[in-house]
């Protein structure tokens, strides 16, 4: 038997003729960019990076841990970051991981059994799924957003499956909408399940302090897992999950992405708790965040998203063309093409950023509009 590697080029080209090949690119220098997570501009701060470099304890921290949590790589950091996680949403566990895929991948599969039931919404992200594709019990899922649905299927299910975990977003990675996380907690409680939620976009970016949907709907102490990423609008890296002691017990000794991992740098966590610190007091970029959303949708003339805002091209040839365009243009724009959306649905989502100027803004829509031929 010899080895096939012609059902790769295969793949490969199959994925050409529809324009769907991904790339490794390069970020052009001095671009507009609306298709970064940096929703705070935070990233883009030399003064923040100036600061945190200016203490002078910096050169005693590690840029490696060199060594899983659970043998030697659990640095004072961690310790810390966790306990200024806990008193920032009051609530008794927060469990730091290396990211949100290693989180969403580890989770699930070690909180469920054969004989439960995971719910989730259509549109969860990939890391979601991935974890999902783990586990030993059931998934159905139900129309985005639709919780009559959800309903129906608690209703003629809760009988028959032994725990039950409704899994969502709060900001939908690809939509941007909101999830009405009051109605989700209401039917969790009524139906006797768990409720899993993915605040990677709205962490940050939503609730007086920035802890997200959660915090800005008043939530935070009916939600099991709450769950964030620090590599978006915290403009780090890592992520977390807030839930009982119960269950960081059992995610430190069950939980195969969290044990079989070399741990985060210390530099990283302590980059991260510098950030977390400030939260709070990021009020203003988040005003202007939202302010400069608006503008984008009004412009586009859309009522679709938040700070990410879909703009459906629905062919994948056209939607790389004009993003092309876009990015010769000044203004770096990426295609969201099927599989990452659905046929049909393929995108532009235009991330928004706290510095970004109405000017910018009007510029880029104009040309967008020249090159759809509106
Ligand atoms: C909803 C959602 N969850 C989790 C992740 C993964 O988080 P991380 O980038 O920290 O791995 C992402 C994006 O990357 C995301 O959009």
């Amino acid at each position: 038997m010899q080895k096939n590697i012609t059902i790769y080029s295969e793949k490969l080209a199959e994925l050409k003729s529809i324009y769907a090949t991904r790339e490794l690119k390069n970020l052009p220098e001095n671009i507009i960019n609306f298709s970064s997570n940096d929703y705070l501009s935070l990233n883009a701060d030399a003064d923040l990076r100036k600061e945190f470099l200016s203490n002078n304890r910096i050169e005693e921290i590690c840029f490696s841990s060199t060594s899983s949590r659970l043998l030697t790589g659990n640095h004072k950091s961690y310790i810390l970051l966790e306990e200024e996680l806990c008193s920032l949403y009051k609530r008794e566990a927060a469990l730091v991981f290396n990211s949100g895929y290693h989180l969403n991948v580890g989770i699930l599969p070690s909180v469920t059994e054969k004989g439960d039931l995971i719910i989730s919404d259509k549109l969860i992200h990939a890391s979601i799924i991935d974890g999902i594709r783990l586990c030993k019990c059931e998934h159905y899922r139900y129309e985005h957003n639709n919780y009559n649905q959800l309903e129906e299927l608690l209703k003629e299910n809760r009988n028959k499956f032994n725990n039950i975990f409704i899994v969502t977003e709060s900001i939908f990675s690809m939509d941007g909408d909101v999830t009405d996380l009051q109605i989700l907690v209401n039917l969790k409680n009524k139906y006797g399940c768990f409720l899993y939620v993915d605040e990677a976009h709205a962490f940050g970016v939503r609730g007086t302090n920035g802890l997200g949907c959660c915090e800005e709907q008043n939530v935070i102490k009916d939600i099991d897992f709450i769950v964030a990423t620090f590599g978006k609008a915290l403009a780090s890296v890592g992520a977390f999950v807030i839930c009982s002691k119960l269950f960081k017990d059992y995610f430190v000794n069950f939980t195969r992405t969290l044990i079989y991992t070399t741990a985060l740098p210390p530099l990283n966590l302590e980059w991260t708790r510098f950030l977390l610190s400030k939260l709070h007091v990021f009020n203003n970029l988040r005003t202007d965040l939202m302010s400069i959303s608006n503008y984008m949708k009004s412009e586009l003339n859309t009522k679709e998203g938040s700070h990410i805002i879909p703009y459906l091209i629905g062919d994948n040839k056209k939607l790389i063309e004009i993003s092309k365009k876009l990015i010769s243009n000044g203004f770096y724009v990426l295609p969201i093409r099927y599989p990452t959306v659905p046929k049909g649905q393929e995108r532009f989502r235009f991330s928004m950023c706290s510095k970004h100027k109405t000017e910018e803004v009007k510029t880029m829509v104009g040309l967008l509009k020249r090159l759809e031929g509106i």
